[in-house]
Parts: C-alpha cells; sequence; structure tokens
C-alpha cells in the first residue's frame, strides 16, 4: 500500500547523514522543512520534500491531507515494563504517609507485590491490560516499544510474561522487543540464597527462554540491595553466549559500578542513571554503550534526576524512555518524558526529541530501521495540528496535539 501525505506544516526529526546516533551537540541541531510532502510504499518512507516537488497524487492508493500540521517521527520508547498484572496504588498512597521503600518491602509491596499479583493472572488477562497500554502508548505517539519480563520471578511465570510479550509483538503494529529481567529481584522463595537465585537465571530460566526465543535483550537490576556487580557480569555473559544484548538497570539506588561494567561487557545500554560521577561519564565517552534517562521514574519516586547537561556536554549520545512500570513510573506518555527532561533537567526540546526517537532506536540496536524521519525507513511517525513551532510541542506537554497515528504507513485507529 502506498501512502501520500500533503500539505505537512513542518516536518521534524529529520536524518539525512545515515547517523545512527546523535551525540553532543548535534543533539541540538533540528532539521526540519516547512510546507512539505512525505511519501510511503510497502511500510516504509520513500520520498519527502517541498510542497512544490509533488509527486502525482494519482500514483497513491492514500492520500492524507496533514492540514499544516507538523509531522514527529514516532517515539523510541527503549525501556518499558508495561506487562503487569493489576496496580499498585496502594504503596502510592503509602509512599505518600511516609512510609519508606523498606516498610513498603515488608507489607508485601514492590516488585514482589506485583510478581503475585502475575502469578495468580491469566495468560489470557495479562494480556488483554497489556494490550490496553500498548494502544495507549501508541495513541501516545510511540512506534518502537521495548518490554521486559521480571514480574515472573519462577521460569513458568517469567516465559508466560514472554509469551505475553511475544503475542503483543504478532497483535499490534507497533515494533516490539522483548527483554528478560528474571533478575529483577530475588523471588520469595529464594530470600535469603541469592546466589541459588542467580543459578536458576543462568542455568534454567535463559536457556529455556533462549530456546523458545521469546528474548532480544537480557536486563538485570544491578543496584544496592538489588544484583551484584559480579552477579551481573555472569548473568550478562550466560546472556551473550545465548545470543542475547545486555541492557541494563545501574546507577539508580547508588553509584555501583553498574555504568562501567555495562560499559566493559558492551551492553547497548545503560538505564536510570540517576547516581552518576565523572568515572561514569568518562567510561561512557569511550563506549557505544547508550546512556538512558528515565526522568518519569525520577518523577513519581521525588529522586534527583540524571545529569543530562554534564553528559551531553561530554559529547555523549543520550536516550530517554518511559520505565512504564506499576511500581515507580506508572505512565508511558512519551511527551511527558520529553518535558521533564526539559524543566528537571534542561535539556532543549529538540535535544529531548532525538533522545526520545533516534537515540532510543540506538538504544535498542535499531536506529537504522527507526527513529528518525529518511528515506528507506519505516514509515512511522505521527501528525500534530497546525504548531506556532516544534517546540510549542513540549511546551504544552499535556495539550492533545497528535492528531493522526502512522505505523508502517498505515494510519492507526
Ligand atoms: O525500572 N528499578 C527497577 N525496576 C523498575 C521498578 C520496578 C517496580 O517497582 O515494579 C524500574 O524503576
Ligand atoms: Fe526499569
Amino acid at each position: 500500500m502506498s501512502l501520500l501525505l500533503k500539505h505537512i506544516g513542518t516536518i521534524v526529526g529529520i536524518e539525512h547523514m545515515g547517523r545512527l546516533r546523535r551525540s553532543g551537540a548535534e543533539m541540538d541541531l533540528l532539521d526540519r522543512l516547512d510546507n512539505a510532502y512525505l511519501a510511503t510504499d510497502e511500510g516504509r518512507i520513500t520520498a519527502f520534500g517541498p510542497m512544490s516537488e509533488m509527486p502525482d497524487e494519482a500514483h497513491f492508493d492514500t492520500v492524507v491531507d496533514a492540514e499544516g500540521g507538523t509531522l514527529f517521527p514516532s517515539f523510541c520508547d527503549s525501556h518499558t515494563h508495561l506487562v503487569y498484572a493489576g496496580s499498585r496504588e496502594q504503596e502510592f498512597l503509602d509512599k505518600i504517609h511516609g512510609l519508606s521503600y523498606e516498610e513498603i518491602a515488608r507489607r508485601g509491596g514492590g516488585i514482589l507485590n506485583s510478581a503475585d499479583r502475575l502469578h495468580a493472572c491469566s495468560e489470557e488477562e495479562l494480556y488483554q491490560q497489556a494490550l490496553e497500554r500498548v494502544d495507549e502508548v501508541i495513541r501516545m505517539g510511540t512506534g518502537l516499544l521495548e518490554i521486559k519480563s521480571g514480574y515472573g520471578l519462577s521460569t513458568a511465570d517469567e516465559l508466560k510474561m514472554l509469551r505475553v510479550i511475544r503475542r503483543l509483538r504478532e497483535t499490534t503494529p507497533v515494533e516490539i522487543r522483548a527483554t528478560f529481567l528474571g533478575a529483577h529481584a530475588v523471588a520469595r522463595d529464594y530470600i535469603g540464597r541469592q546466589s541459588d537465585y542467580v543459578h536458576l537465571v543462568c542455568e534454567e530460566m535463559l536457556p529455556a527462554v533462549a530456546r523458545e526465543g521469546l528474548a532480544d535483550f537480557v536486563d538485570v537490576f544491578c543496584d544496592q540491595g538489588f544484583f551484584t556487580i559480579e552477579e551481573t557480569r555472569r548473568i550478562m555473559r550466560r546472556g551473550a553466549e545465548l545470543g542475547l544484548r545486555a541492557k541494563i538497570h545501574a546507577n539508580e539506588l547508588a553509584i555501583s559500578g553498574g555504568v562501567q561494567l555495562g560499559v566493559e561487557e558492551h551492553a547497548l545500554s545503560v538505564d536510570h542513571l540517576e547516581r552518576m560521577g565523572e568515572a561514569e561519564i568518562e567510561a561512557l565517552q569511550a563506549s557505544e554503550t547508550m546512556p538512558t534517562m528515565l526522568p518519569g521514574a525520577a518523577f513519581f519516586l521525588g529522586m534527583s534526576y540524571p545529569p543530562a547537561r554534564a553528559m551531553i556536554e561530554a559529547g555523549l549520545a543520550v536516550a530517554l524512555a518511559s520505565d512504564y512500570n506499576p511500581g515507580s513510573s506508572p505512565s508511558g506518555n512519551m511527551r511527558m518524558v520529553m518535558a521533564l527532561a526539559a524543566t528537571q533537567m534542561r535539556m532543549t526540546p529538540t535535544e529531548a526529541l532525538h533522545a526520545a526517537t533516534l537515540n532510543g532506536a540506538a538504544a535498542m540496536g535499531l536506529s537504522h530501521d527507526f527513529g528518525s524521519i529518511t528515506v528507506g525507513k519505516v514509515a512511522n511517525f505521527f501528525l500534530t495540528r497546525p504548531l506556532s513551532s516544534p517546540e510549542f510541542f513540549t511546551y504544552a506537554y499535556s495539550t492533545p496535539l497528535i492528531r493522526r497515528v502512522f505505523l508502517r504507513g498505515c494510519e492507526y485507529r
């Protein structure tokens, strides 16, 4: 099927240079085209340019009048946990009333609470709940999405989660990648026997996941009170043997060495980064590992934000993701994430856009196909109503500006 969009007010997020990520000062350069058309065929972008050069409409199956709106590349949300059962607003209330994370955990809260709920939930019900969230994020502009397991914590329940992710992949038009996060927390039955749990992750869960081809990546919650550097290294290496690249949770609760480990082991990304020092930034400078910030989690938990300016000024590429999950970020709204990046981390809306699109795709190893308006890339984008400037989109962050969403060149309704 071919599609022609005409009278586009402005196209943003254009990438002509074949860059697979934007780093440092490049992040703040907005490549835009005003009064434009864009053409797609078989789900890929085939051409775009000024209206004066638009091809004949008669050659297209579908023609859409953009009515002067702005066309953005779809968000590439490289870090979510959006397959989960139920919700955890009771813990939200407990936190408001002053309970600490440890007290909440003692009352049965936290990741183990989600694991209990997931265990009790059928695969079909889990799929239906997650499907609603996927539909929600597509309407908010996401076109490429990573989803983690990690609320199963037993072989059977981790496989159940990953099968739900596979079904979402098969039944929705958004592009999905799956990450195995068995080492999200030590399962209830293994408390006090953490090394036995790590053994289970490496010798039973990972081989089972690989056998069914259910995951693209492996993740570990490498932080104070969760998994150690040595345990994380072991899980990453076992994942690598089975063909899974690593994306790790690092430096959320402490400067733990997780960033350096990610760099040494060639992780695709290191995510969270609320606690960063100079050594962490230096380690990233010499690597391809994408630092990924999740300001929705810092916002929801009232934590400090990652030092985005220092990272960009050191010449790094950075990515932004939602961390959509029931405990620390119950939202997959990437516009809100961009607004938090701007207001709390002093990223410009243009830097935030590149972090949420091209660099997010790079954090999944997919920026050759996603994350910008480039001829040959997958035709994932959305149209807004006419905007006074591209910056207005991040500034008026809760106004429903998105009018139409296109995935693989087809309109999503
Ligand atoms: O990315 N930090 C670890 N895991 C999730 C939160 C998990 C939860 O509380 O359910 C996160 O923030
Ligand atoms: Fe997370």
